[in-house]
Parts: C-alpha cells; structure tokens; sequence
C-alpha cells in the first residue's frame, strides 16, 4: 500500500505515576498520528509508603514506543519520519541504580510516599539560622515531596546503596535520568542527566544558579558526584540505542507538569493552566523573575527552551491527590470497575448530598503543607449512597484547585479571569463543570488535551540540531477550545466552599 506522506514527525514519553504514554506528533500541524497507553502498579508495602519498579516503569517506555509505531505503520506511515523523541515525566520520584549492571538498587520512592517524615523532622532541627534557607535557595518547602529526603532516607536505609556510593558504582536520578540513561545504552555508555526542570524538584539544586548546590547538599549530606549533568529543557541528550527508534535523539526533558505549561502555550507572564493527573498542578508563568509566594505555593523551574537561552520560572499550587482518589474509589473501594464510570455515579445524582470527601491520603500538599492531614469522608446520612461519594470526590478536585487559584491570585495580585485546563481527567464533563461552578469563573479546555506531550515534543523538536519543529504559538490558537461557564451563583459556591474549608479542618492533625 501507497505510504502516507505526512512529513517530519516528533515523539514524546509522558511517564506518569499512574501510566506511560508514547504519542508521535507531526511537526507541520501538532495532529496527534498515534499513541499507546500502559497503565503502572503503585506498591504500596506499608502504610504512607508508595514505591514503582523501575524496570517495570522502562519496561512500558519501550512498549507504549514499539506499539505507537506498529499503529503507525498499520496507518501506512513510515516510522523514520520520527525524527525526535522528548521525554516527560513525573516529578520527584527517587531511582537509584548501579551504572555497572542497570539494575536499581531499590524501588523508587514515588513523589507521594510519607516515610521520610522523622527524616524531615531531624533536618528541620539544624536549618542553619534562619529556617527560610532552603526554601530561598530552591524556592520549596522543607516536605516529604522532594526527592533530597527520599535520597537521604536510601542512603541511610539501603546498605547496599551505601557501599555502591563508596566503589563509586551508584547513579541517582529522577525517572527523566533513568529513562535517558537506560534508552541511551545503558551499561553500555548511556547518557546519565536531568534537565532544570527536573533538578529544580529535587531540592539539591540552587533555583538562581540552576545548579546542583555545595551547601544544600552538605544539609541533606549528599555527595555531589553521584549527581548528574543539568541541562536545559530542549538539547540532544543522546541517541536511543535499540528498537524502532534506534539512532534518532532525544532532544526534550522536562517535569510533566513544565510540559504541559509549554503544551498549552503558556508563554506570557500571568498566563497559566491546571493539569488534572494523578494530582493537580497549577503552574503560573511568572516570565525571567522567581516569585515567591506568600501564600503556600512553590517556586519553579518553568523551561529553558535552549542552551543559551534564557530561563523562565513559575508559581505552582501542587495538590497531591486528584485522580488519584478515582483510582482509590476503583481499587481499594471497588464501587467503580472503571476510572469512566465515575461520571456515570455522579451524574446520576447531580450533587453529593452534603457529603464531603477530603482525600488527604498523603497529607495536605498546597497552600497547607500539612503531612499530618489524612484523609475524611464526612457529612454522612443513611440516605448518602455511593453515588453522592462519588460526586463528593469529583467536587474535592475542584475545591482543592479552588484552594490553590485563591492563593495564586493573592501572590499575583491580578486574578485569573479563566482557568486553562489539561489532562485525563478533563474528559469529564461533570467535573469540568463543577470547576466552573466552583471557581466562578470559565474553565478553558483544549480539544487535544494532552498538552503534556504537546510540550515534550515541541522541546525535542525545536532543540538545537533537531530543528523539525517550526510551529509557532500563534499556529496553533486554531485549536479548538472548549468552553465550561459557572452554571450557579456564587454564593452558593461560596456556601459550599465553605462547608469544603471545613472539612478540610476536620482533616488536619490527624496523625500527630
Ligand atoms: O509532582 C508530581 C507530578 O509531576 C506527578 O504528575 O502526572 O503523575 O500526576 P502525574
């Protein structure tokens, strides 16, 4: 059969907690040609303990590559047409692994896991003077969230990590440098980096200088040289060493949360987008300057689109558990089969009947920072039926993202008029709905809504050497947009916020 002609196209890895996904973009158009989706175990071996196997994590990096290109060639349109990859990723999560075999050392410590709480509690002790020195010199706060304390916590626990530090064997990395280690060749020369993005979640990094930091590593006691090279957002990494993308660069890395920032083309200062994944991530585009917040978000690396150029930072309200709780509702409470049918429960009853979930499973992330939260179901009555739970856990998304626009506005002091929104979760209407009503003001969605991958594949494609992609923001304001308006007063969202606010009172403290 004839082959299609569609020009350069650029593949991205967007590796989430929940799932990999290899999506294959054309470069003339940003049209989405094909991608394969694997869904990941979370290990949870003890309570407050989330860990991933690493392999098990590559090993679906390599599928979701192999079959995105069998459905590519089933479309008749050559796999050599890739002529990029990018890689995005979730954020914070801890792999370390020794460069002599390929093999990690330990599970990786997921982003959400709790145990280094006593760890976090003993740095806070010998904060030097003043307590704001690593969050002025990482724009973070002291949290189970980072990986500096999920580092630490290995490297006192794991002996066999210890040794391979000492025979200079072990390699650190966040789950960008582990996959552009183990696609680049691995044990046999592969390419051991991160990009700032990246570097900017572990909290060994200094957010001015954008890089690895002498006196924040002395805090958490880290030796510097298992780290690897920063780079920024958009450069040839390396090449991949097998499979259908052999020889072809890997030329974008950024946090998944970056990408999608960049995905939804959120160039301007003041612009911003919620990403709606396993947790929510609101990102504010805050231009050349790092803002720091008064109100409980996060100061970070928003890209750096190039070598030589210049770096641009954002505010980030993080909430840690949004389709996360869906998953739970699914597994552990088995009141759905499928994340979908969530919609079906909730609509069916149009409101949660006074029912207010909290899913505060690892503690409160933004604006509270509360590890000692957990998690609450509340405002029961014989009459609440699993559909007004399911209702309430789809609200607790919008009141969470509610929490952080509020603080975003107060630190940028212009707010928002409309929330761009991204992610799996926007395919739900009821929810897309009930942000709008939450919020009280429009919520923004793209018909393509993984801009995640969006913004991997535009990094790769544009990076130095690769140059494939030459769509500029202005091409692409074609994309069709959906549009949610609020549907109810906003006293009577207030009203409900407020209930919500104390709820999440309820919550904090529980664990002491
Ligand atoms: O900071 C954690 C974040 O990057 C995780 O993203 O897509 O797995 O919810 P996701």
């Amino acid at each position: 059969p004839k082959k299609t002609v569609v020009g350069p196209l650029v593949g991205a890895v967007v590796q989430g907690t929940n799932s990999t996904c290899f999506l294959v973009f054309s470069s003339k158009t940003a049209d989405l040609l094909s991608h394969h989706q694997v869904e990941l175990t979370e290990d949870f071996p003890r309570e407050e303990w989330v860990e991933q196997d690493p392999k098990e994590i590559l090993q679906s990096v390599y599928e979701c590559i192999e079959r995105t290109c069998q459905k590519l060639a089933e479309l008749h349109i050559e796999v050599s047409n890739i002529k990029a990859t990018g890689v995005s990723n979730q954020r914070e999560t801890t792999v370390i692994w020794d460069k002599l075999t390929g093999e990690p050392f330990y599970n990786a410590i997921v982003w959400l896991d709790l145990r280094t709480q006593p760890t976090l509690e003993n740095l806070s002790k010998k904060i030097p003077g003043n307590n704001n020195f690593v969050k002025s010199e990482t724009g973070l706060p002291l949290s189970t969230y980072f990986s500096a304390v999920k580092l630490r916590w290995i490297l006192d626990n794991v002996r066999q990590v210890q040794k391979a530090v000492e025979e200079g064997r072990a390699l650190l990395g966040t789950i960008d440098s582990w996959l552009i280690w183990s696609v680049t060749g691995g044990v046999n020369g592969g390419v051991h980096c991160t990009d700032v993005t990246n570097a900017s979640r572990t909290m060994l990094s200094n957010i001015h200088s954008l890089e690895w930091d002498k006196e924040l590593c002395d805090f958490f006691d880290i030796p510097m040289d298992i780290l690897r090279n920063v780079w920024s957002s958009s450069d040839i990494y390396g090449r991949i060493k097998a499979g259908s993308l052999e020889g072809e660069p890997i030329s974008g890395c950024l946090g998944d949360q970056s990408a999608a920032l960049v995905g939804q083309m959120c160039f301007q200062e003041g612009q911003a987008k919620n990403t709606y994944s396993t947790g929510c991530f609101l990102l504010c585009n805050t231009g050349h300057k790092c803002v720091f917040s008064a109100h409980g978000l996060l100061t970070t690396v928003a890209y750096k689109p190039g070598r030589d150029k210049p770096v641009c930072y954002a505010l980030e309200g993080s909430v840690g558990i949004a389709g996360a709780v869906i998953r739970w509702l699914r597994d552990n409470l088995g009141i759905i089969n499928t994340s979908e049918e969530i919609e079906t429960l909730a609509k069916d009853v149009g409101t949660s009947y006074g029912c207010y979930f909290v899913p505060a499973f690892s503690g409160l992330y933004a604006p509270f920072w509360e590890p000692s939260a957990r998690g609450i179901i509340c405002g029961l009555s014989q009459f609440t039926s699993k559909n007004h739970i399911a209702f309430a856990a789809l609200e607790s998304v919008c009141f969470q993202t509610r929490e952080i626009l509020d603080a975003m506005n107060y630190d940028c002091g212009i707010p928002l008029s409309h929330l761009q929104v991204d992610g799996a979760m926007t395919n739900n209407r009821i929810l897309m709905q009930l942000q709008a009503d939450i919020l009280h003001i429009p919520v923004i969605k793209p018909s393509m809504p993984e801009t995640t991958a969006l913004g991997a594949a535009m990094a790769a494609g544009a990076a130095e050497g690769v140059g494939v992609w030459s769509l500029k923001p202005e091409d692409l304001s074609v994309i069709f947009m959906e549009r949610f308006e609020p549907q109810i007063k906003a006293t009577e969202s207030e009203i409900r916020y407020s209930t919500w606010k104390k709820a999440v009172r309820k919550s904090m403290g529980w664990v002491t």
